[in-house]
């Protein structure tokens, strides 16, 4: 990826690696503790995590608990939380309904790979919230994403797919395409080159997929016709956000339905991190556009890993009857069923939304007179729960857009985060923040005021 320096920012590239280099000294000092587990860790665990995203730069921070909207690193320093595991934790944590919900499941048996009444419960609510008639539940957004693929591909009994150039759907094969591409790799934007997002992903995956960039009609119709009665269907994350946050221009949705659906096609709305983060239906509810399958997962099971496949009744009658195998030892797992019901029927109600909306409006305006007061080139995109401030003046449409975002400033920013007591998800400018229905003003303030201290440290008179 590239770093490029705004000409209106009075900072070099060279003295973003200072305040990077100092911050990060900061950062390793504050976390003794931290740094002696991920030694010793290193030889159990491959490189000392318990996922390639939980190893950012300078070092993972080992963490010992969380309650509301805090947490807290073994080294006892306390963090607002606003990384959310990478947008779970909308509840916040230890929420009062999730955690007696939990207890009152444990005791009378956590799995029997059998339904349970908490699951027919939960369908019918998503039911309610998303508007698609029948459901089926899995363990990751991985295998719900994966799950839709293939049900596109029986459906149709069509191979090809189309997939966004920097949508990230999970890390089965078939969408593990043109991730987060190099900007050295990626080909023209109205016809992107599809690049393998990890390794082991065979190039025979790769010819399956076409891919586009984010608001751009044209190329899905170009694709449709390119490769007419071949492609199963489209899968597509409503708003973008595996790239900072891009929302689609308006119309985008509805003409990625009705252009898919002219070609005998189908569209999956990956709602994984959108689905409750933006509101209590998700972009679905907010877009009115209903896509033939939705994937939810992340805040989903209230803090348990859990998931969810929603569909119209035509595509989920392929389930009931058996042409599509959707299957899963802990699918519908009676401890993740109990927590997800409280999580939908006590956590997620209407207040607790108009609280996100308050605080995510504080935020925004928040930033906003910093950026004014230091007359910078950024702004603000918020979603619902979730935000990002995007290093760059104008709002951006897609990937390639993305792609001019400073790295440095992003990493810059979440270790002045991390020192001044907040937690955010690592890798800069790819991630967005998340509010829990537990978060305060005080959380928020405690955000704004590290941002101001960024602004301190990068807007004229220089970098100090
Ligand atoms: C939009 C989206 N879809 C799917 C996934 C995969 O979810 P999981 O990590 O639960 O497999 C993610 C994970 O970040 C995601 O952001």
């Amino acid at each position: 990826m590239t770093s490029t320096t705004s000409p209106r920012l009075a900072t070099t590239d060279s003295a973003l690696d200072d305040l990077i280099a100092k911050e990060s000294d900061i950062f390793l000092r504050r976390q003794p503790v931290s740094r002696g587990l991920h030694d010793r860790a290193r030889h159990s665990l491959a490189g000392g995590a318990t996922s390639n995203w939980q190893i950012a730069e300078p070092q993972a921070v080992w963490m010992s608990h969380g309650h509301g909207s805090k947490i807290y690193d073994v080294d006892g320093t306390e963090y607002s939380d606003f990384h959310g595991g990478y947008g779970v934790s909308l509840a916040g944590h230890a929420h009062p309904a999730i955690v007696a919900a939990v207890e009152a499941r444990i005791g009378r048996g956590t799995h029997f790979a059998q339904p349970t009444l908490d699951a027919m419960a939960v369908a019918e609510e998503l039911t309610r919230r998303f508007g698609l008639p029948q459901w089926r539940f899995a363990n990751s957004g991985t295998e719900a994403t994966m799950d839709a693929v293939h049900l596109m591909r029986a459906a149709t009994e069509r191979d090809l797919i189309i997939k966004v150039e920097g949508c990230y759907h999970g890390h089965h094969d078939s969408v593990q395409v043109s991730v987060m591409p190099e900007d050295d790799e990626i080909g023209p934007a109205d016809r992107p080159t599809p690049l393998p997002g990890n390794s082991g992903i065979p190039q025979a995956i790769r010819d399956l997929v076409n891919v586009v960039g984010f608001n751009d009609l044209p190329a899905v119709e170009r694709a449709l016709n390119e490769y007419d009665g071949k492609i199963a269907g489209m899968i597509v994350e409503p708003v973008m956000m595996n790239a900072g946050i891009i929302p689609p221009d308006i119309g985008y949705l509805a003409g990625l339905r009705d252009l898919v659906h002219e070609h005998g096609a189908l569209l999956t709305f990956d709602e994984v991190k959108t689905g409750f983060t933006t509101g209590p239906g998700g972009v679905t509810a907010t877009s009115g556009v209903t896509p033939d399958l939705l994937c939810l997962a992340k805040a989903l099971g209230g803090g348990l890993p859990t998931a969810a496949i929603g569909g119209n009744a035509e595509l989920m009658g392929m389930i009931a009857d058996g042409r599509y195998e959707q299957v899963g030892t802990f699918n519908g797992n009676p401890l993740a069923m109990a927590s997800t019901r409280a999580m939908l029927t006590q956590v997620l109600v209407p207040e607790a939304y108009d609280h996100l909306d308050r605080l995510s409006t504080r935020m925004r305006d928040g930033i906003e007179s910093v950026i004014a007061e230091h007359d910078l080139p950024w702004h603000v995109v918020t979603a619902g729960a979730k935000g990002c401030i995007t290093f760059l003046p104008d709002p951006i449409r897609n990937f390639r857009d993305f792609l001019q975002i400073d790295d440095q400033l992003g990493q810059a920013h979440w270790l002045m985060q991390h020192n001044g007591g907040v937690f955010l998800p690592p890798w800069g400018k790819i991630e967005q923040w998340l509010i829990s229905v537990q978060h305060t003003d005080d959380d928020v303030d405690r955000f704004i005021g590290n941002v101001a201290k960024l602004a301190t440290r990068v807007a004229p008179p220089a970098l100090r």
